[in-house]
């Protein structure tokens, strides 16, 4: 019984993990189209936009130091937070979603693109340091 529960769980494991590791290095590699704008990792600089650290999760203008716009600021206040349905919405089409962000980025058209450039953005927490895939 043991045996069998082990290989179901490294069998689940290969389903589940790879797929998102293949995810992140898709996102990884996209990633240059954010580069002028926005650092992410370990010199979290802001750019003209802010760096990216631990952004899933984090407050919707949530970073003390960085200038947001007011529509940015004003959803920030509204206690909405970049999970990954603000993020997919915003990562489409920022100023259609967000009318008035400072963002200027045409959005990307890709649903694959996005979902793998939130699970890069994911894979870094509020120091940089990306988990162990
Ligand atoms: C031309 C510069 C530019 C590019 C390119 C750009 N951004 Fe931005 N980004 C900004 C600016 C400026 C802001 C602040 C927007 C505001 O205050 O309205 C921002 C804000 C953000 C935020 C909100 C952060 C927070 O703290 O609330 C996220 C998330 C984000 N960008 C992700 C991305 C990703 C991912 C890409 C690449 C696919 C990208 N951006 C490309 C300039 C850019």
């Amino acid at each position: 019984m043991q045996r069998i529960a082990g290989i179901l769980f490294v069998f689940l494991w290969a389903v589940t993990a790879v797929p998102a590791q293949e995810s992140v290095e898709r996102g990884a590699a996209l990633f240059p189209r954010c580069e002028p704008c926005h650092a992410i990792g370990p010199d979290p600089v802001d750019r003209i936009g802010p760096h990216l650290n631990g952004v899933v999760g984090r407050p919707i203008a949530g970073l003390p130091d960085y200038s947001y716009s007011r529509t940015l600021r004003t959803a920030g206040d509204a206690g909405l937070v970049w999970d990954r349905a603000t993020l997919t919405r915003y990562l489409k089409n920022p100023r259609h979603s967000f009318p008035g962000t400072s963002m200027a980025f045409a959005g990307m058209r890709v649903r694959a693109d996005i979902d793998a450039m939130v699970d890069y953005l994911e894979s870094f927490d509020t120091d940089g340091a990306t988990a162990p895939q």
